[in-house]
């Protein structure tokens, strides 16, 4: 069987499931089966597959088929140009929260070199916490989970990218577990409404942590609490950048303005047009003007 011949039949296989791009996939498991780039993969096209390879990618095109996401077959996914480890025990970084990291760096960015402190709260395989770990040098990092398996997968990561010394991984509930407040706090938190459940396509509901999507009746739950939370754990000056639902908008907004008044508060859309990102700036804290009392002065008599 050649190259080209295991790629026409495995994106056959996959064609008219609930699959947004069964060629690309067919290829990225074929990729995954041979360990070749797609250069690589598109210079051997008329080349015969080795011994053995064939029954691996039809075991993984047949699982794949059945809904099974790629990255779990595969074992990782690329997020903000790095490659993390996945497993069950965590959701598949999406496109999207990539925006949450760029938000991020250009707040931190734009606050000058000195040192800073980030919160990832739900940090699942640790995506957010790891890509500004990697990307600010200065920057200490802790990162929250309620679930332990998935900061066993944080913690690989985190080694994987060097950055086990400065990203600090903490299990509990949102913010409880942070030993100080922070200067940003990023997340992703679980926002899937109970009754969106079941429409969820087969792949996430079947096969993604469940702990990391459903939030209560209207999605909010979550939400709501780590809002309450952030107040008093967002250093004065400081960012909070969370991902949101479609929909969730003008209710998160709302929210957001309640709990913080005087901070600066705004929606960004994603790629597809949708309020996916909540951002929140809070004001760096007036010092009273406090004047000396000098001596022989109008003031001291
Ligand atoms: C949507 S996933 C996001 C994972 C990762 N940050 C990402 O963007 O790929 C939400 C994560 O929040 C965690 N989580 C859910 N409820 C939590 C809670 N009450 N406290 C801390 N983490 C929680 C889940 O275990 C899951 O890892």
């Amino acid at each position: 069987m050649e190259v080209k011949e295991a790629l026409a039949w495995g994106a056959d296989q996959l064609a008219g499931l609930d699959i947004e791009d069964a060629g690309f996939e067919a290829e990225y498991l074929l990729r995954h089966v041979l360990d070749l780039s797609r250069a690589r993969l598109y210079a051997g096209w008329h080349d015969l597959l080795p011994d053995g390879a064939w029954e691996d990618y039809v075991r993984l095109i047949g699982r794949r088929s059945k809904g099974e996401p790629a990255a779990y077959l595969t074992g990782h996914k690329e997020f903000y140009g790095l490659r993390f480890l996945v497993d069950p025990k965590v959701l598949i970084p999406r496109p999207e929260s990539e925006l949450l990291v760029e938000l991020a760096l250009e707040y931190v960015g734009n606050q000058g070199p000195g040192p800073c402190t980030i919160a990832d709260i739900g940090t699942g395989s640790g995506a957010l916490a790891i890509a500004l770990a990697v990307n600010l040098p200065q920057a200490r990092v802790y990162a929250t989970d309620v679930s332990a398996d998935a900061l066993e997968v944080a913690s690989a990561n985190c080694r994987r990218h060097g950055v086990e010394d400065r990203v600090t991984l903490l299990r509990g509930d949102l913010l409880e577990p942070l030993p100080c407040a922070v200067d940003v706090l990023v997340s992703n938190p679980p926002y899937v409404k109970a009754s969106d459940w079941q429409a969820l396509p087969t792949h996430i509901r079947d096969y993604e942590p469940a702990a990391a999507l459903n939030s209560g009746p209207d999605g909010l739950a979550v939400i709501r609490r780590l809002l309450l939370q952030a107040k008093g754990a967002l250093r004065p000056g400081g960012a909070l950048i969370m991902e949101i639902g479609y929909g969730q908008g003008a209710e998160v907004m709302h929210l957001a303005r309640a709990l913080f008044p005087d901070a600066e508060v705004g929606l960004m859309p994603d790629l597809a047009g949708i309020d996916r990102v909540l951002a929140v700036y809070t004001p760096v804290e007036s010092t009273p003007l406090v004047l000396p009392v000098l001596e022989g002065s109008e003031q001291a008599r």
